[in-house]
């Protein structure tokens, strides 16, 4: 059977594909980000139930936690929309193929989300119930990042929903792909390294050496481990992609050695415990890896879709009406953010 068959017709689109192509990468850099906040610092504050780093830092934690997942998440619809309207015939099919595993990410995201506020209201009753709630809700935060990972991979390769046919119709994911374990280990161990660097700014601010001292060795070591990790995502990508990759496209080749060079940057100023130079340029270097990841997307649809492709229909003024309230929404989040940093709007934050 041929796979051209399963990828739908494609719908036309209001505005040039490259708009929304710019819109999905930076939302979900921002998605990303907070992601990362959000599971590493699980990861951190259950250690410190542990003995690492100190159960202060996991109380401070709990506090911030429920607040950065329901971010994450709203966060996540930008993405998610920006991404069905160009690759929607792509993701639409691996979210029904995957069916079964896709819809109970809805359930185990809210378990996940009740569980960090109760971890945080009842932090002191629980007692050592405590690190055992958080051990649930960081593996539901670790379940869904791989059904994500799933998804998006999935949806690169049509050959493989042929499975569906041999499976009777059972939802499936992508395990057999080479470039999925580093590809989530990538994403996950990033998580360490940028929960601890959101650990050592809150220390930074707070003149709490001690704790940007943590945080900082959290990120060093989590850097040194994902450059290992990264190395394995990229020779895992198929022959023809990892060449592209390693000088046969000239912009894919320079964002890698952007990104690279940005992770260098990341080593350094960890190891220099630089907490602000790190911020820096860990926002560069996630935006230069985003931008070689959506290159990958193309790469990997090139023999199925391109998305210049696509038909159309020249409404511009929908993109007026979003620009517009983008512009109206923006300031004020920045001033929701600002109140909600100020030191009197956390409570006990240790
Ligand atoms: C605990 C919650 C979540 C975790 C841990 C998580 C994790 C991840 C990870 C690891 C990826 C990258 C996958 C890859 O490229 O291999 C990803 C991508 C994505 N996530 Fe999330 N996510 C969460 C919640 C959400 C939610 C609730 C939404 C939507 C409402 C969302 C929307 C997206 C989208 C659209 C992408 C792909 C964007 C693209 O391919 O350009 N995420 N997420």
């Amino acid at each position: 059977m041929d796979p051209t068959t399963l990828i739908p017709v494609v719908d036309p689109i209001p505005i040039p594909g490259p708009w929304f192509d710019v819109l999905l990468v930076a939302t979900f850099v921002i998605h990303i980000l907070f992601m990362n906040v959000a599971v590493g610092c699980a990861a951190i504050s259950l250690a410190g139930h542990f003995g690492a780093s100190g159960s202060g830092l996991s109380r401070t934690l709990s506090k911030r936690m429920p607040t950065i997942l329901a971010l994450t998440i709203n966060l996540g619809v930008a993405p998610l929309l920006f991404l069905q309207v160009v690759y929607g015939q792509f993701d639409y099919t691996s979210s029904v193929l995957m069916a079964g595993y896709w819809l109970a990410v809805i359930g185990l995201l809210l378990a996940a989300y009740y569980g960090l506020y109760i971890y945080d209201f009842k932090y002191d009753a629980l007692g050592g119930a405590r690190s055992v709630l958080l051990l649930a809700s960081l593996c539901m935060m670790l379940w869904i990042g791989f059904m994500f990972s799933n998804n998006v991979t999935l949806m690169l390769r049509p050959e493989k929903w042929l499975d569906y046919f041999k499976l009777e119709g059972a939802s499936f994911l992508n395990l057999d792909d080479p470039a999925l374990a580093p590809r989530y280990l990538h994403f996950m161990v990033a998580s360490l390294a940028v929960g601890g660097l959101f650990v050592a700014l809150m220390g930074h601010f707070a003149k709490d050496a001690d704790r940007t001292a943590a945080g900082m060795k959290w990120f060093a070591r989590a850097t040194m481990l994902n450059i290992v990790v990264g190395a394995w995502f990229l020779m895992s990508l198929p022959r023809p992609i990892l060449l592209k990759f390693m000088g046969g496209d000239t912009m894919a080749s320079a964002l890698l050695l952007a990104a690279l060079a940005g992770a260098v940057g990341l080593l350094w100023a960890g190891l220099r415990r630089k907490p602000l130079l790190a911020a820096g340029l860990t926002v560069a270097t996630v935006v230069f890896m985003a931008v070689t990841r959506h290159l990958l997307r193309a790469f990997y649809l090139a023999p199925w879709f391109d998305s210049s492709d696509l038909p159309v229909t020249g409404e511009y003024s929908t993109l007026m009406l979003f620009l517009f309230f983008l512009a109206v929404g923006l300031p004020c989040v920045v001033w929701m953010i600002r109140i909600y940093v100020r030191p009197e709007n956390v409570e006990g934050d240790a």
